[in-house]
């Protein structure tokens, strides 16, 4: 009786907590930041107080990283960055030659940033400030060269290591990749792409790497969790997902029946629309959707963006039947943006990886040298058996 009468009041207690409860956490204040503030209601977000439509026109994506990580443009330190990556490049080509060509190169990125901690990182290491400051610095230019090398690796390409260019991310990165220097418009895009991913405030990868920090692990895990969790179709894994449906779809006629196809599976979502923020709009879609026309037409290939067109097109026009809008994100845009500068599909998120980095960084720093930050430590609705007798 007297168990009843615990578990009914315990019963009572979990349906006060339920009607605390928010799946998905929407809405849920999870903790403070200075990094990132997004404003739905001016269409726009801020690193640090700077507006992305600003930083679009007027930055680089090294700018960005200094704003994000030190909340400053320190020129200096940037002329005297070392790469700690470059000092252990026989462990990573050591550990590439293990490993599956058949895999996807975000776990091959995973393992490799494993390596460099690996490296790094010993049992007895201290994580002073400084030194994690070093190696945060250090692992946001150093994803994107990683990036470059498995690109080489997987197509079995001499040299797997080739001289890095010091003075961009984006230039370095399309260097690695196409085995020649992009030119300027290129650069200019890859570039944007860099800024335009680099931080999105408490999203799934960065809050992953949050928790992480919050338990006071190791930066190289840290990222390890975000780089896991941006390989998800419903996250950074969508603008591989977004290419391979225009690949299908493949002319902006056959949009209204393929879209209508896939929307009848229960549960489908058509990758590269919805956000589980935005309800109005995506505010980097209006920023990169005239340079993907731009693109398309200098290389006179207009189909994809045409298709996404379409794409975003057809939605709205669903969206007005069902008096509910599922808006266009980034992913539908960098998804043609990326097709048409030569990179295969399977480095789209890798290349995610490589701008968001700058942003994971920056949460881990925000976040692991703060001792008011608790650990976070959520509770659960429990929903399964009432406790039972165990009868062996
Ligand atoms: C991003 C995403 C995970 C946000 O999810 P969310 O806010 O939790 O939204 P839900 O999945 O709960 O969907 C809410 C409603 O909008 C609809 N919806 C959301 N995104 C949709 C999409 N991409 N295609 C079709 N319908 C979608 C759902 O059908 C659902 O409708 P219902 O209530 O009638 O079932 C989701 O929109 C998605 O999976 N998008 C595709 C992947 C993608 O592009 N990710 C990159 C995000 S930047």
């Amino acid at each position: 009786m007297v168990i009843v009468f615990v578990l009914n009041k315990r019963r009572i207690k979990m349906t006060n907590k339920k009607s605390q409860q928010r799946p998905g956490l929407r809405d849920v204040i999870a903790g403070e930041t200075k990094i990132c503030l997004l404003d739905e209601t001016r269409q726009d977000f801020y690193y640090r107080g700077y507006s992305i439509k600003e930083l679009a026109q007027k930055a680089t994506f090294e700018d960005v990283i200094y704003i994000l990580l030190f909340d400053d443009d320190p020129l200096e330190e940037r002329l005297s960055l070392q790469s700690q990556l470059f000092l252990h490049r026989d462990a990573i080509v050591n550990t590439l030659r293990t490993q599956n060509r058949n895999a996807h190169p975000m776990d091959i990125l995973a393992t490799l940033i494993r390596t460099f901690g690996n490296e790094v990182y010993s049992l007895d290491a201290t994580e002073d400030q400084e030194s994690v400051e070093k190696f945060a610095l250090s692992l946001t230019f150093d994803v994107g060269y990683l990036a470059g090398i498995m690109k080489r690796w997987y197509e079995r390409r001499r040299p797997l290591i080739m001289p890095e260019i010091y003075d961009s991310v984006a230039k370095n990165i399309l260097y690695q990749m196409k085995g020649r220097k992009p030119d300027e418009f290129e650069e200019h895009l890859m570039d944007l792409a860099l800024i335009l991913y680099a931080e999105h405030e408490f999203n799934a990868s960065t809050f992953a790497v949050r928790l992480a920090a919050s338990a006071h692990t190791d930066i190289f895990s840290a990222i390890v969790c975000g780089i896991g969790t941006l390989r998800g179709s419903r996250h950074g894994g969508a603008n591989e997902n977004a290419m391979r449906i225009m690949l299908e779809i493949k002319n902006p006629e056959n949009v209204r029946k393929y879209v209508n196809r896939f929307l009848k599976t229960p549960g489908a979502r058509l990758p590269g629309f919805g956000h589980a923020v935005y309800t109005q709009g995506d505010p980097r879609v209006p920023i990169i959707k005239p340079w993907v026309k731009e693109l398309s037409e200098r290389k006179r290939d207009t189909r994809w963006y045409e298709i996404a067109l379409a794409l975003e097109e057809y939605m709205a026009e669903r969206a007005k039947e069902k008096n509910r809008g599922i808006p266009a994100n980034i992913d539908l845009w960098t998804a043609p943006l990326y097709y048409l500068l030569g990179i295969p599909i399977p480095f789209y998120t890798p290349l995610f990886a490589s701008a968001r980095i700058a942003g994971w960084c920056a949460h881990y720093l925000e976040v692991r040298h703060n001792p008011k930050v608790p650990i976070l430590r959520p509770r659960a609705q429990y929903i399964g058996p009432q406790p039972r007798p165990f009868l062996s």
